[in-house]
């Protein structure tokens, strides 16, 4: 089978880049990407490149390339559906904010109205295919609603998670370790796996194509990023025995990195994780396993959780308490607030929680991130409920220079490692910082030595401060 139209369902930081490349790598196919979001839409419609809705480095030639070639972005999501051989869907599965499973089970509302839609719409067989990261078993629930439209319409479903990082999407899309496809082990199963082995086989070497039944796919996505944030929350829970212990995190993680069963990625302790995947997806592993009745497993990955909590919390309360503990009124500065670097989103970005505890200490904040705006930084404070809109303006401030970020501030605090940090001249910050200067470093991307031959009083995370403040 030759697909000729996809359609995919969602045009946010998976598919708009998902897509962007796949039409790249597939001239002979015309991708349409719809979204209910006008403005989202007509962002990447923008003919300035610079306004695409999101910031990944290399997004801008991809789109370039193929937009208006085979690559279009409309909000017209049933002509898109109707038209499409293959349907992507990539909508958000944030955490359930209400009702049964509250805060741990995966919001599969946008999913279901996707599948409801796509009923609706289809008059031709089509192969729907699950990028969105889902509960295991969920593609069950899709079948279900599409099997019962009464007009005789054939769907497969297929599960094809998306594994990119933010930050490095299109290298990671453009040379993936893997691709992972789970289909119905049937004749029609295989054909609608097949139709996709060979959209990705275009660019992808087909010993990285693996196939396996929807049920393992759907889990190993999820398995996938507990994995990645469990590495995170040992090192992190190994950077508060290094700091009591004289031990440096930094090498604990190469010397452990350098045995081949360990590896060295995700290794580097920080002020805690962030972004819109580990939490939500281990909250959801967590959910599955309590449904289940599997309660060791629950707790096992609840823990992931509850350590990257901690150290977020820890780093907060560690600037208060070397601020003579008190930072009411303290001008502090954060360098940052995405939740890693080169990206603008800032979803669960551990600055936000940093911010309201300090802010709950009546700190002055002074916020710098390159890429993310002033209306985002607010719209995340807000979102938690803290205090009051007009509270979180008048005690939170944001910056366009990080040297005036940094003017009279009696602490700077890096929350994201965005490269242009360690190129500062930390020399003019520190002229114009209240002294003594403290610099908490949540990445551990400065040269400790240097800081503190400045002056600057230089903690990191992870690294003992016995001999040296
Ligand atoms: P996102 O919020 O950036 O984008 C989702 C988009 O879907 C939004 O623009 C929204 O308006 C649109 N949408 C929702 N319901 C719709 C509907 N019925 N019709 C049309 N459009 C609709 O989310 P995202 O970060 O792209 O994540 C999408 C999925 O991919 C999630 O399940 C996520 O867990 C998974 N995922 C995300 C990443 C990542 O790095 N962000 C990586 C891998 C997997
Ligand atoms: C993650 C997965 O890596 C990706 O495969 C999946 O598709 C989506 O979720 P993402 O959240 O975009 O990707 O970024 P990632 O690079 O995994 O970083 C997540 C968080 O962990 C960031 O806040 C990052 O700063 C932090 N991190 C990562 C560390 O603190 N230390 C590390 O060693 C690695």
């Amino acid at each position: 089978m030759r697909i000729k139209n996809i359609c995919c369902i969602g045009a946010g930081y998976v598919g708009g880049p998902t897509m962007s490349v796949l039409a790249l790598k597939n001239p002979n196919i015309r991708v349409t990407v719809v979204d209910i979001n006008e403005e989202r839409i007509a962002a990447w419609n923008d003919s300035e490149l610079d306004n695409l809705p999101i910031y990944e480095p290399g997004l801008k030639d991809v789109v370039k390339e193929a937009r208006g070639r085979n690559l279009f972005f409309t909000t017209e999501v049933e002509k898109a559906i109707d038209e499409a051989e293959m349907i992507f869907i990539s909508v958000n599965t944030p955490t359930k904010t209400y009702g049964k499973g509250k805060g741990m089970a995966a919001d599969l509302k946008y999913i279901e109205l996707s599948a409801r839609q796509i009923a609706k719409v289809a008059k031709s067989d089509k192969i729907v295919v699950e990028k969105s990261t889902l509960p295991v078993r969920t593609a069950q629930a899709i079948k279900d609603i599409l099997d019962h439209t009464g007009n005789g319409v054939r769907f497969q479903i297929l599960s094809n998670p998306e594994f990119l990082a933010e930050g490095t999407a299109i290298q990671d899309l453009m040379d993936p370790d893997r691709v992972l496809i789970g289909g119905e082990e049937s004749d029609d199963g295989k054909e609608a796996i097949d139709a996709l082995v060979d959209i990705y086989a275009t660019w992808i070497p087909k010993e990285k194509i693996l196939t396996t039944n929807v049920w393992s796919s759907e889990l190993s996505k999820l398995v996938a990023n507990a994995f990645l944030a469990q590495r995170v929350s040992s090192i992190n829970a190994i950077s508060e025995l290094c700091e009591v212990t004289g031990a440096d995190v930094r090498e604990v993680s190469r010397a452990i990195g350098m045995d081949s069963r360990i590896g060295p990625k995700f290794l580097q302790s920080s002020v805690g994780f962030g972004g819109s995947c580990f939490q939500k997806d281990i909250l959801n592993l967590v959910y599955i396993a309590k449904s289940y009745g599997l309660k060791e497993v629950a707790d096992y990955w609840e823990q992931v959780i509850l350590m990257n909590d901690h150290q977020k919390i820890r780093f907060a309360e560690n600037i208060v308490s070397k601020l003579y503990n008190t930072v009411s009124g303290k001008k502090i500065t954060f360098l940052g607030w995405a939740f890693k670097k080169d990206t603008n989103d800032t979803r669960e970005s551990a600055a936000i929680y940093v911010a309201d505890a300090l802010l709950n200490e009546q700190a002055e904040i002074t916020v710098y991130d390159p890429k993310v705006s002033e209306e985002r930084i607010y719209a995340d404070l807000d979102y938690l409920n803290t205090r009051s809109p007009e509270e979180n303006r008048r005690l939170l401030k944001v910056a366009l220079n990080p040297y005036q970020a940094c003017k009279s501030t009696h602490a700077v605090a890096i929350l994201t490692e965005w490269d242009e940090f360690k190129s500062y001249n930390w020399e003019k910050i520190y002229e114009s910082a209240v002294k003594p200067a403290f610099v908490f470093d949540g990445r551990n991307i400065l040269d400790s030595q240097s800081m503190r031959e400045i002056g600057f009083q230089y903690q990191s995370i992870g690294i003992s401060n016995l001999n040296k403040i």
